[in-house]
């Protein structure tokens, strides 16, 4: 039987739900307990979901959970973390990890002091396919990849999310907010990356909100909401990568990677599952092949929906980890890497200039589909 480790939760907002909702589907994990700076948020989630409403502190200090999910907001995270990691918990948050390297440094060399773990969002990237595209793309399926076009674009969040203000504010934006699905499906996908160029700009200086219960309210933006951004990685490959909230229509695939014998599409990294197309150079023929898809169990629609959503993976795999000590896949150094690129991107929007990366990190192992299985609780 699997030990199961406690989890309290941190921040009872938009997400807090996915997390509370889908967390039974795993082996090896329990959410016990939530809190919130505001009580209210966190008494609705705790009677919706029958578990305990605690105070922040009271949260930290539980005896009984061993792990602190950190559903605050981005601005938060670091110091929510800090704070986790100091009353002994293993941390996991969500995206982005934190704002600086810097902020990732020291919670690094924190949890080794302590012996902690630390995870991040996103796990979407466990999800069947983009595991499937990452054993496709390792058994040379397409042969080296050596460049690429990424994009995320839309036109924002105000329409949306029912509290939208952060995400126009440093700490926001595209990069930081949507940015995490891409990058770290590349670095998983490719490696680390070794240096980053950026253009950056923003269409408004405010926006008006169009979800309820904001709506009509004008909030200002203080982050670019237009990034072009330009990675090369360690192992060659140079890539493209927008992402944008300035944008009402455009007609790009997610993710397309160029390999010397054809190309991968890969669907959106912000969820688990989709289709993967590849585009191969026959030794006479260019044509489409529509390569079989694999039976994964995190590339299969559930929950009532019509796409696949297993927000609670990685967590589990670092849960499951800690109990084997084994190393976990979405980590807190990998998470680092990410951070380390984005706000490279960022800063070369500023300054005009190419930025090397202060950190690299290891391709973690991938999760085929029985691994994947040892995570469910109906493996
Ligand atoms: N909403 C989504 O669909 C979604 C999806 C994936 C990831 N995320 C990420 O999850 C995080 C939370 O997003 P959200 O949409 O749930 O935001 P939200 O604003 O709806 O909720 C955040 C909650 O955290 C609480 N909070 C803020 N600071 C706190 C602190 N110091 N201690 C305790 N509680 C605190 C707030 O009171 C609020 O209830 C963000 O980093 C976001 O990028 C959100």
């Amino acid at each position: 039987m699997t030990k199961v480790m406690n989890v309290g939760i941190m921040g009872c907002g938009n997400i807090s739900k996915s997390y509370l909702s889908l967390a039974p589907l795993f082996r090896g994990i329990k959410i016990v307990a939530v809190a919130d700076v505001v009580a209210a948020a966190a008494e609705e989630r705790a009677k919706e979901f029958n578990v305990s409403a605690l105070t922040p502190d009271g949260l930290l200090a539980a005896p009984n959970i061993d792990i602190i999910v950190n559903l605050t907001i981005p601005a938060a995270h670091y110091e929510v973390s800090r704070k986790a990691l100091e009353a002994g918990k293993h941390v996991f948050s969500e995206k982005p990890y934190v704002l600086s390297v810097e902020e990732g440094l020291k919670l690094a060399a924190l949890a080794r002091e302590k012996g902690l773990r630390i995870g991040s969002a996103p796990d979407t990237i466990l999800g069947g396919t983009h595991q499937y595209a990452r054993h496709l793309i390792d058994r040379g399926e397409v042969g080296r990849i050596t460049s690429g076009l990424c994009g995320v674009m839309s036109h924002g969040m105000e329409s949306w999310h029912p509290n939208p203000g952060f995400f126009f504010l440093a700490g926001g934006g595209p990069m930081l907010d949507l940015g995490p699905y891409y990058v770290s499906n590349l670095v998983q996908l490719l490696g680390p990356v070794k240096r980053v160029s950026g253009f950056t700009s923003m269409a408004t200086n405010t926006r008006t909100v169009t979800a309820e219960p904001n709506k009509g309210k004008v909030i200002p933006v203080e982050t670019p909401t237009n990034i072009h951004a330009t990675l090369e990685f360690a192992q060659g490959a140079v890539i493209t990568l927008i992402t944008s909230w300035d944008v009402w229509e455009h007609g790009m695939e997610p993710m397309a990677l160029f390999g010397t014998e054809g190309t991968i599409h890969i669907p959106d990294p912000n969820m688990f599952g989709g289709e993967i197309r590849v585009m191969r150079t026959a030794s006479d023929d260019r044509k489409v092949t529509t390569v079989e898809q694999w039976e994964h169990p995190l590339s299969k629609p559930n929950h009532g929906a019509s796409s696949a959503n297993y927000r609670c993976a990685g967590l589990t795999d670092m849960a499951q980890a800690i109990v084997a000590g084994r190393p976990h896949r979405c980590n807190g150094d990998f998470a680092l890497h990410v951070i380390d690129i984005m706000t490279g991107i960022l800063r070369a929007g500023e300054e005009g200039r190419v930025v090397e990366m202060q950190t690299t990190c290891e391709r973690f192992a991938p999760l085929g589909p029985d691994e994947a299985r040892a995570l469910l609780a109906e493996g």
